[in-house]
């Protein structure tokens, strides 16, 4: 049988008959840019053009597109096994993706609950963490979320509920749970936060902090020092309130360390993962949690339990590509490649930071964010459509936030190429561009 053999302008008018596209306005939407493959760094489209993937296609790829290795490790999983139901039975990719997950973890991570995206992956941490404390039948029930101001967590309900009321969700305000906020720990304001989670930690209905360590993400890649997080942390442990670590941007290596929470002194409760695990083939939660928060759960009675599941929980497939994600990941030559893009991104950092027409140009690890100075720094920023449609001219693939631009690129990518965005960039600051 005949599969994907639609010219390009008939699949465009096809996708525009038949598809709604997530975060896009359909009314007025590019054109969609059709892509018949992809390999390493490359997304080859119809008309011949290879785009310079510098997003890591929402920053799920890790290793590059097509990569043989993990392919190898796919092909070799289907023959076996698709899937199988996850209640009352096991295989050995979960097992085994587990059992290595675990101790790479920072904290005490002592069990993996599988789900199968990233917003997926904080709903299960932050219904473990509200039955956790209902299941303690305290005096003064604890219910109430803290989390950063602009932060983002996903967009189910929990999730954008976790986030605080924003202009993303504004249709459902009605509809989301209520959560307090605090400022992030921003370098030199870090004392503030803290004395504004000080304060709603002296009420007693405190149960969860949800954070995007080190980095609030969809924010504009906000950038903030460790020892203001481990303050907050610190201060929740005190007043026995649970820490949720929303690592689905930051895991597996994006900034600097294994885990953003590497570089923290205190370690969460729980810590969510899925975009790069599975080096950007398959969809795949995970939410690891402790000891004190499995045992909880416990008992004689299923009503007792975790009663949350999805139909693709642990799928095999998934999980063999997060298997062999991993060892390409913890392999010397991918450590060598990260710590090539972090001094790249610094050197660029060093010599630009101080061009007037940017706000803010810093690094940390594989993550670069240049913020152009414009009137307001909103995400629906005219200046985020001029910058898309300049790089993409450029055969760059590089989506801002508002005026926001960043380079969050597969570990592929090798020198030449990270200076030919740098060089597109350098062309935004020395043109006509904003
Ligand atoms: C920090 C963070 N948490 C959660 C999510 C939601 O992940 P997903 O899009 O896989 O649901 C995202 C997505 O960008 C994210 O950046």
């Amino acid at each position: 049988m005949a599969t994907h053999s639609l010219s390009t302008s008939s699949l465009i008018k096809k996708d525009q008959a038949s598809i709604w596209h997530p975060f896009t306005q359909m009314k007025t939407a590019r054109q969609p840019i059709p892509i018949v493959r992809a390999k390493g760094i490359y997304l080859y489209s119809e008309d011949g053009r290879a785009y310079l993937d510098g997003i890591s296609s929402w920053w799920v790829n890790l290793h590059g597109h097509a990569h043989p290795y993990i392919i190898e490790k796919l092909k070799s999983q289907v023959d076996l096994l698709e899937h199988v139901i996850f209640a009352d039975f096991t295989h050995a990719p979960a097992v085994e993706l587990a059992t290595r997950l675990l101790p790479l973890m920072p904290g005490a991570m002592a069990k993996i609950f599988y789900s199968d995206n990233g917003s997926t992956a904080v709903e299960v941490a932050l219904k473990m963490a509200l039955n956790y404390w209902y299941k303690q039948n305290l005096k003064i029930p604890k219910r109430k979320v803290i989390c950063f101001k602009n932060s983002y967590h996903g967009d189910t309900f929990g999730a954008m509920s976790a986030a605080g009321k924003n202009e993303f969700n504004r249709p459902f305000w009605s509809h989301l749970f209520d959560v307090e906020s605090i400022d992030p720990p921003l370098k030199g304001k870090e004392r503030e936060s803290l004395s504004q989670l000080e304060i709603l930690l002296s009420q007693s209905d405190i149960a969860c902090f949800i954070f995007e360590p080190l980095v609030l993400g969809s924010a504009g890649m906000i950038i903030y020092p460790a020892e203001g997080l481990d303050g907050l942390i610190r201060m929740c442990k005190k007043h026995e309130v649970l820490t949720i670590a929303d690592e689905v941007m930051t895991g597996f290596g994006r900034t600097g360390s294994l885990f953003a929470c590497d570089q923290l002194s205190e370690k969460p409760d729980f810590i969510c993962l899925s975009k790069g695990l599975t080096g950007g083939f398959l969809p795949l939660g995970v939410t690891a949690c402790t000891e004190k928060i499995f045992n909880a759960f416990l008992g004689e009675s299923l009503q007792q339990a975790f009663l949350h599941g999805h139909s693709y929980t642990g799928n095999p497939l998934a999980c063999s590509c997060a298997l062999a994600s991993l060892d390409l990941l913890l392999n010397e030559a991918c450590l060598e490649q990260r710590e090539m893009i972090s001094v790249s991104h610094q050197d660029f950092c060093e010599k630009w930071h101080l061009h007037p027409k940017l706000k803010r140009c810093e690094s940390l690890g594989t993550i670069l964010a240049i913020e152009y100075k414009t009137d307001s720094s909103s995400y629906f920023q005219s200046l985020r459509e001029q910058l898309y449609d300049f790089f993409l001219s450029k055969n760059i693939l590089l989506r801002p936030l508002g005026n926001v631009l960043y380079v969050l690129p597969p570990y592929c990518i090798e020198a030449k190429e990270l200076k030919f965005i740098y060089d597109q960039i350098t062309l935004t600051l020395e043109g006509d561009i904003s």
